[in-house]
């Protein structure tokens, strides 16, 4: 046989099946790049990376470009006497600088809680949990408190947000900086909350095949991170097991109208899937399926997580498919696809410890793989193959 012949055969047969090592590739140079928040160089590369090997994939690729406000802290900290405390502004908090009388709340900062204290220009002290960060806030601003400090119920810390624009100044400090707090009432501090309003821009990449006119399914994740995490698990996983698929899926016929959306701004509030669906109505429309693959390298627990669309679930059952029904978890991309009535499915492994952490620096190629063939399988009965 032609050594061409035997060439084009080999890349016809490597291109079938996810192959762990090209994944591995992927994630190693994501990764590289080190923290991809959004509107950052580093996730302007990798969108960059994507859309080129999409297109290396076969795929023509285009930017989807959108922007918001996000709040962003330069530096918070919480200064008793002699100690300085770290703090971490809540995302949608005011900023500034305040010196007030600490005024320990006992219990989660709820309406209960504050029975016959008086807050009113102070900052209070709470515990983490129960409701909401936004809420405890309009507890302690209806009774006048100046700022709010919610104490991390686990040691560590945590990065927590309003969700919205805060009605006070409010921050968490890690468990175990916090706890001697509660026992330092009526102390004079002084709280920093370094929060500052910014605009991201940011870029959603699609990838299709030039002779696809609209999309059947959606397949995708953010490619996003946190600050300070590299985002190896969350979400380079579920940004790389999509390109593996698509690489994948590219000769095959049945999956022509399988289009690959790698979204952006996430973790700021799923900006990347809203602006997507409110973009592109009768794209959405037609939609038959959308697909989200968010932290799928770690396997967390005992069987892939699979949520979302009942009809869709029960094909899966069917199919012989293992995996835990985990409901319908709002916090990532498929939410708003499900909103606007598209049929979902959500596919995560769990959270692991690495979860937003400077350490979420590994993805297992193979659990992304075992992931991927449930993902095409699921693709194949919905299209008919
Ligand atoms: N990857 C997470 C969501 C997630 C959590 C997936 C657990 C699988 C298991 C996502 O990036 C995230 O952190 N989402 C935020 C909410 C979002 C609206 C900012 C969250 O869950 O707190
Ligand atoms: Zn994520």
């Amino acid at each position: 046989m032609k050594r061409g012949l035997w060439l084009i055969l080999l890349l016809g047969f490597s291109a079938l099946s996810f192959a762990p090592e090209r994944a591995k590739a992927d994630l190693d140079y994501l990764v590289g790049i080190g923290p991809r928040v959004a509107g950052s160089p580093a996730a302007a590369q990798a969108a960059e990376y994507l859309a080129q090997q999409a297109r290396a994939a076969g795929y023509v690729t285009e930017f989807q470009s959108f922007s918001y406000t996000r709040s962003r802290d330069t530096g918070s900290s919480l200064s008793l006497g002699e100690s300085r405390l770290e703090a971490f502004a809540l995302s949608g908090s005011p900023g500034g600088s305040f010196e007030a009388v600490l005024q320990a709340v006992p219990g989660i900062g709820a309406a209960g809680d504050y029975d016959n204290l008086d807050v009113q220009g102070k900052i209070v002290v709470v515990r983490r949990g129960g409701i909401p960060f936004l809420e405890k806030a309009r507890q302690a601003a209806a009774r006048g408190a100046l700022a709010i400090v919610v104490v991390n119920n686990e040691p560590g810390g945590v990065r927590g947000t309003y969700g919205a624009t805060g009605p006070i100044p409010g921050v968490t400090v890690a468990g175990r900086d916090g706890e001697g707090l509660f026992a330092r009432s009526g102390e004079r501090v002084r709280l920093v909350v370094g929060s500052v309003l910014e605009q991201a821009q940011a870029r959603n990449v699609i990838a299709r095949r030039a002779d696809s006119q609209a999309p059947g399914v959606v397949v995708g994740g953010h490619y996003d991170s946190v600050p300070g995490a590299p985002g190896a698990n969350d979400n380079a996983s579920g940004t790389v097991t999509a390109l593996e698929l698509a690489r994948t899926l590219r000769s095959e016929s049945w999956a022509r109208d399988v289009w690959f959306v790698w979204f952006d701004g996430e973790e700021d509030g799923l900006w990347g899937s809203r602006n997507f669906v409110q973009a592109y109505p009768e794209w959405v429309r037609g939609l038959r399926a959308m697909i989200n693959l968010d932290m799928v390298g770690v396997r967390a627990s005992s069987a892939l997580g699979i949520g979302g669309n009942p009809a869709l679930l029960e094909l899966l059952e069917r199919s012989g498919v293992q995996f835990n029904d985990i409901g319908n978890s709002g916090g990532s991309d498929h939410t708003p696809f499900a909103q606007a009535g598209v049929p979902v499915l959500f596919f995560h492994w769990g959270i692991d410890p690495n979860y937003h952490q400077p350490t979420d620096t590994v993805a297992d190629p193979q659990v992304m793989a075992e992931t991927a063939g449930v993902v095409r399988l699921v693709l194949e009965r919905i299209l008919g193959r």
